[in-house]
């Protein structure tokens, strides 16, 4: 897209500039013709120029107001369609979690794998970044693709580019964060398919923190199983016990189910809907309250400074995974076990805790 914003850019500035020198130009022309000069008659000037206004047909001012409006109409459609499309990623999107923290970027791809500073994407493919921060406000710009987005801790927002050459290109953070600021810096590697392919292979698997989740299978040593975000996202709702109130194959339960969740869009306690995408679920997690799915207690905790950025990504992919998932026909393995091991007992305890939480609030 950067050569459309720029074609838009400098036609901008080209036809101001070219409106400012017209302006200029017959300023300094009339400066000389209609010069106030004792040696030649200065009534008979004066006469002249209001001769020279009142000539002046109302139609021609209509007419050149009416272009000047049709200049500024011209250059908001054609901003307003690159923004609609700077704004909504394909749907065959590939999507990577972006993680913001003081001073570092860290990237997850969808096969589970994570890397630090540097954002491996293959050329010619769109690349969807689902961005959040741990701490406070970054942005996250590269300059060279013309993207740029802020990242805000607490909640998710997205930028997407289309890369077709291969190279690297700096990343900036771009919003004063403390006093690393200026050295926020990371590259996108733009990579051809397969060599794309190579690098994720190579690089180490996505650590989640805390001692619960330091299993030797997600180790950068351990050879990696066909491991994926998704799969991670799955074992890190067990631990957190999003389980406990949550299905994935679609089963009733305390919370709505997981599964074909994704991308539908669902109505709001005291009215409206909204589409079920990255955002709402983090905001729901972070926020359960904020936008109530309607028919369900509000029993659920917040997440906020609970989960990480790179947990909630996991989380929102394994979510993303369950979309097409029919519903209670096909079953999470994972999820079936836990639900199977889950006593009674502890789910109304659960619940009993979160809703004394809510009252008390
Ligand atoms: Cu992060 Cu500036």
């Amino acid at each position: 897209m950067a050569r459309e914003i720029d074609a838009l850019h400098y036609s901008v500035i080209l036809v101001t500039l070219a409106g400012a020198a017209l302006v200029a130009l017959s300023a300094a022309y009339f400066i000389v013709k209609y010069r106030s000069s004792r040696a030649s008659a200065p009534e008979g000037a004066d006469g002249e120029r209001a001769r020279a206004t009142r000539s002046i047909p109302f139609r021609y001012e209509l007419l050149a107001l009416g272009l000047l409006f049709a200049l500024f109409v011209g250059f908001w459609v054609v901003g307003f369609r690159q923004f609609v499309r700077l704004q909504v990623p394909p749907s065959d999107s590939l999507v990577i979690y972006v993680t913001a923290k003081q001073w570092m970027w860290t990237f997850v791809y969808p096969n589970g794998a994570a890397s630090n500073g540097v954002l491996y994407v293959p050329m010619n493919r769109p690349v969807k970044l689902v961005m959040s921060s741990r701490d406070v406000i970054h942005s996250f710009f590269v300059p060279a693709f013309r993207a740029k987005k802020d990242v805000i801790p607490g909640q998710v927002t997205t930028v997407w580019f289309d890369a077709r050459m291969v190279g690297e290109y700096p990343v900036f953070c771009a919003e004063y964060c403390g006093d690393g600021h200026s050295t926020m810096r990371a590259e996108v590697s733009v990579l051809s398919p397969s060599d794309y392919a190579r690098a994720l292979e190579q690089l180490p698997a996505l650590r989640l923190s805390g001692p619960e989740y330091a299993e030797p299978a997600l180790g950068t040593e351990a050879p990696r199983e066909t491991t994926s975000l998704a799969r991670v996202g799955e074992r890190v709702a067990v631990m957190r016990g999003c389980m406990r109130c949550h299905t994935a194959d679609g089963a009733p339960h305390i919370g709505p189910t997981w599964a074909g969740l994704f991308g539908s869009v669902v109505p709001l306690e005291g009215g409206g809907s909204v589409v079920v995408d990255e955002a709402y679920i983090t905001e729901s997690m972070m926020d359960p309250e904020v936008k109530l799915r309607a028919g369900f207690p509000p029993l659920m905790p917040a997440y906020q400074g609970l989960l990480g950025a790179a947990e909630t990504g996991a989380l929102i992919e394994y979510i993303r995974a369950l979309r097409s998932a029919p519903t209670a026909t096909r079953t999470s393995p994972l999820a079936r076990k836990t639900n199977a091991a889950l006593s009674l007992p502890s789910v109304s305890e659960r619940a009993l805790e979160a809703q004394s939480g809510g009252e008390q609030r």
